[in-house]
């Protein structure tokens, strides 16, 4: 199964679907879901410094055996490391635990005002000494990148956000595609949240699959790239097996219209 990929801003190539690992409940099952993310077909792994298993992801990837240039990986830096000196001390703890020279994207996770333009200051320099092929931003909406854009000299490659059809804000998404940002969803499943919903129940019955893989195929179809997390071997193959089917056009603008504001983390619209 080879995983469609989307040419970042910069010319780099990322898979559209590829396994989060955050907050397991036990650090211990992240090496595991990795490899058998990895034997799915997996190659995009998206950890954070916050997620305390950066380790146990190089490890997993190490077992593996595949060439370390087939696979992309992404780490953020956390708020509490956020500012120029602390993310630079940051970025080389996380590659010391990843035991990588160069990560394929690295991320501001959240938008934090008063260090805003010296973090990504930061990641500026990091991305020129070469240390990261990509950089982006995380949980920043419109008016973040906005302020942001008035001091950067490069233009995030990436934005990942809260993405599902029950979070959904086109204009969100609109405002990345104008920038050439490639946006990339988080929490695709709502982590479970909408399993029960009648109107994704019906559906998935009608394509004959899961409303978890329904979720995943949305995120595809909007070119978003996504991360759905699950530790468990079935459900890992279950979430990766959606490239065998497409979501109709009515569908998909169904779809569309879930949006009820459910979301698994804070909405960056409180966030000045
Ligand atoms: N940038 C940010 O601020 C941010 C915030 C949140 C998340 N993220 C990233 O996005 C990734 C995904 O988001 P998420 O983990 O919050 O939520 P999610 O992927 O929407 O949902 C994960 C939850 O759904 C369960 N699950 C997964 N597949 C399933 C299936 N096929 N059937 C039944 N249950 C299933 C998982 O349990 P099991 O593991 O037990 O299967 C887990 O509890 C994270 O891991 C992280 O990498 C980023």
């Amino acid at each position: 199964m080879k995983i469609p990929s989307t040419t970042l801003n910069n010319g780099v190539e990322m898979p559209l679907l590829g396994l989060g690992v955050h907050a397991p409940k036990n650090i211990s099952e992240v090496q595991q879901a990795v490899e058998w993310a990895l034997e799915a077909g997996c190659r995009l792994i998206d950890t954070a410094t916050a997620y305390n298993n950066e380790r146990e992801v190089a490890d997993a990837i190490r077992e593996s055996g595949i060439p370390r240039s087939d696979i992309f990986i992404t780490t953020k830096v956390w708020n509490d490391d956020q500012g120029y000196t602390r993310t630079l001390r940051a970025f080389n703890r996380s590659l010391e635990r990843l035991r990588l020279d160069v990560i394929d994207l690295y991320l501001i996770h959240w938008p934090i005002k008063e260090h805003r333009h010296e973090t990504w200051r930061a990641l500026e320099k990091i991305y020129a000494d070469g240390r990261a092929r990509a950089i982006g931003v995380s949980n920043h909406y419109p008016a973040h990148i906005d302020e942001l854009l008035t001091e950067a000299r490069i233009i995030p490659a990436i934005n990942q956000v809260e993405f599902s059809p029950y979070s959904y804000l086109p204009e969100v998404i609109t405002y990345c595609r104008d920038k050439n940002i490639q946006p990339e969803g988080y929490a695709p499943m709502v982590r479970g949240k909408k399993r029960d919903d009648p109107k994704l129940i019906a559906l998935a019955e009608k394509y004959g699959k899961s409303t978890y893989q329904m979720l995943v195929r949305w995120s595809i179809q909007h070119g978003v790239v996504t991360i759905p997390k699950s530790v468990k071997r079935e459900r890992i193959q279950e979430n990766f097996n959606v490239l065998d089917f497409s979501i109709s056009d009515e569908d998909m603008t169904l779809m569309d219209t879930f949006y009820d504001n459910t979301r698994v983390a804070d909405d960056p619209r409180t966030i000045a």
